[in-house]
C-alpha cells in the first residue's frame, strides 16, 4: 500500500533497536520520524543476516508508520511479492548485483508500492542514469553495506550534490535517502546537499535516549 511520506523525514533503521522490544522501539520515535527502515541482508550481497517478510508482517501490526525496506540481497525478485504482502511501503534493491534492475523495478511498482534504487559508496552516480526516471527514490549508501555503527563516508555528500544536479537536469522529482553513519553531527551538511530522507540506526537506538535523539534530528531536519 502506497502511504504518504513527509517531502523531507527521519527515518530510523531498527538495525540498531533492541530486537526484544521493537514495538516500544519504534514507538520511542514515531512522533518524530516519517517511516521506519527496514534491513533485510542475505549473509550473500552483504556479510550479515538479519530480517525478513514476518519480522515486517509483525511491525506492520503495530505502527502506522511506513515500512521502508532497504533489500541488500541476492536474487530480490522473489522476495518483492511476500514483503508486500507483509506490509511494506517501500522497497529498495541495490544496482551492484542486478543485471536486470528494470524488470525488478517495475515488479516493486506493479505493486502500487514506492519503489528505490540503492547505491555503494563504490558505486558512481552515473550508472544511475537509465533507470532514474524509473525510481521513486535513490537510496545512497555513506557506509559499506552490512552493519549498523560504522564511520559516515565522508565522499557521500558530492555524491548526493551530483545526483541531486541530475535529478534537477531531468526534471525528475526522485527523492534522495542517505543510509550510513547520519548523525547530528553531519545532518546540516546532507540536507543542504540534497537528502531528502535520512536514514539514522545507532544514532538514534544506541544512544541513551532514543526519543531525544530522533526528536533532535527531527528539528534539523525540519528546522
Ligand atoms: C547498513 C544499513 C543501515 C544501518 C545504518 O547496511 O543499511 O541502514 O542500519 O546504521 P547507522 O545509522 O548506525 O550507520
Ligand atoms: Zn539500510
Amino acid at each position: 500500500m502506497k502511504k504518504t511520506i513527509p517531502s523531507k523525514c527521519l527515518a530510523p533503521s531498527i538495525l540498531s533497536a533492541d530486537f526484544t522490544k521493537l514495538k516500544d522501539e519504534i514507538d520511542s520515535v514515531s512522533k518524530y520520524s516519517g517511516m521506519i527502515h527496514i534491513d533485510v541482508m542475505d549473509n550473500h550481497f552483504v556479510p550479515n543476516l538479519t530480517i525478513g517478510p514476518c519480522v515486517v508482517h509483525s511491525l506492520s501490526k503495530v505502527t502506522n508508520l511506513p515500512l521502508d525496506c532497504h533489500l541488500m540481497v541476492d536474487k530480490p525478485d522473489s522476495l518483492i511479492k511476500s514483503f508486500v504482502e507483509s506490509g511494506a511501503n517501500l522497497i529498495s534493491v541495490h544496482i551492484e548485483n542486478n543485471a536486470h534492475l528494470n524488470r525488478t523495478i517495475n515488479l516493486i511498482k506493479k505493486e502500487g508500492i514506492l519503489a528505490g534504487v540503492a547505491i555503494n559508496p563504490s558505486t558512481p552516480v552515473s550508472t544511475l542514469e537509465e533507470i532514474l526516471s524509473d525510481v521513486d527514490f535513490v537510496l545512497v549508501m555513506s557506509v559499506n553495506p552490512g552493519f549498523g555503527g560504522q564511520s559516515f563516508i565522508k565522499k557521500s555528500i558530492s555524491k548526493i550534490k551530483k545526483l541531486k544536479e541530475l535529478i534537477f537536469e531531468e526534471e525528475l522529482s526522485v527523492k534522495i535517502e542517505v543510509d550510513g553513519g547520519v548523525s547530528i553531527s553531519n545532518l546540516k551538511i546532507l540536507k543542504e546537499a540534497g537528502v531528502d530522507w535520512f536514514v539514522a540506526g545507532s544514532s538514534v537506538f544506541s544512544s541513551k535516549s532514543p526519543r531525544d535523539s530522533a526528536k533532535e534530528l527531527f528539528e534539523e531536519i525540519n528546522g
